[in-house]
């Protein structure tokens, strides 16, 4: 595996690569890479010539109060996880070679509506982070395809979205959630979990089961089905942020008759925020 640390170095190889007609595969991360983020590198591995995946801890998606500092930065290990899942590139920039006018006068791109509801209402000016680095990032890659987690839902419907209107040629590729054995859902904030809470935080995939399954029984009181399994995470002990079912593709709340109904939820513990989703295909 070949480390990039600048733009031009990337686009270097890059360039050479794609001369000679190699389809270009992409997974962007922030890093602490756990098997969610490697399921998706295999998944471009096997449609691609050439994997490049990213790892960088973006400040322009982190709010003030959140944990940019914080965040766990295990870059060796990380190196060593990407060289045995098959990663061609790493492109591993520091704040300066993505951000060299600032963070602060950044043009940025928005992809409106969208990002206001679900986690963009808890973070406001996330998603338009992750859309601007993204964007970045497909500019320097230039990728064929790039992977996402199902896992952040909302942000995967948001790159489609952004893709489409700005007329990106670029594939959007979407990854199952990786789950830990009791069905928590992969993520580096889990390392915040505490010992104390861990057994507990399944409490949130368990509950958008049990809307799943109410929905599925012929339930169609939603704003019910989403009251009472925010008491359940509540009733374990946690903060709801929200729970909400969704129109799959709009993000919109769902209509009586939406035959693909997607449930996300989110929840803070005492110093991580979890989020968990799950889709259904009504017939
Ligand atoms: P990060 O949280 O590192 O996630 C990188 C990619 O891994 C995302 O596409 C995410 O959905 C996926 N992922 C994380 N946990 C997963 C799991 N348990 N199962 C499957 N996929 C999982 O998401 C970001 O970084 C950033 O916002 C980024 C897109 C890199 C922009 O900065």
């Amino acid at each position: 595996m070949k480390v990039f640390h600048t733009v031009s170095g990337l686009r270097d190889d890059l360039n050479k690569d794609r001369r000679r007609g190699l389809r270009i595969g992409f997974v962007p991360t922030m890093g602490n890479l756990h098997q969610g983020h490697l399921a998706l590198v295999k998944q471009a591995r096997e449609t691609n010539d050439i994997v490049v995946c990213s790892i960088f801890v973006n400040a322009l998606q982190f709010g003030l109060n959140e944990d940019w500092d914080k965040y766990p930065r295990t870059y060796e290990s990380d190196c060593e996880k990407l060289r045995e899942s098959g990663c061609d590139y790493l492109f591993h920039p520091d704040d300066i070679e993505m951000y060299p006018n600032g963070l602060d006068t950044q043009s940025r791109v928005i992809c409106p509506t969208m990002t206001d509801m679900l986690c963009g209402a808890s973070r406001p000016g996330h998603f338009e982070g992750v859309t601007t680095v993204v964007s970045k990032l497909f500019n320097i890659v230039q990728p064929d395809e790039a992977v996402f987690g199902i896992k952040d839902y909302q942000q995967l419907a948001v790159i489609r979205r952004m893709a489409e209107d700005l007329c990106m040629p670029v594939q959007i590729s979407a990854a199952p959630i990786h789950r830990e054995a009791d069905g928590l859902a992969m993520s580096s904030r889990n390392s915040y979990i505490t010992d104390e809470e861990r057994p507990r935080v399944t409490v949130l995939k368990q509950s958008l089961e049990w809307i799943a399954e109410q929905i599925q029984d012929g339930s169609r009181d939603f704003s019910k089905l989403e009251q009472s399994a925010g008491q359940q995470l509540i009733d374990a002990g946690f903060a709801l942020d929200y729970i909400t079912i969704s129109n799959s593709k709009t993000l919109e709340p769902a209509a009586d008759d939406d035959i693909e109904i997607t449930i996300l939820g989110a929840m803070f513990t005492e110093k991580a925020r979890l989020i968990d989703n799950l889709s259904i295909v009504l017939n």
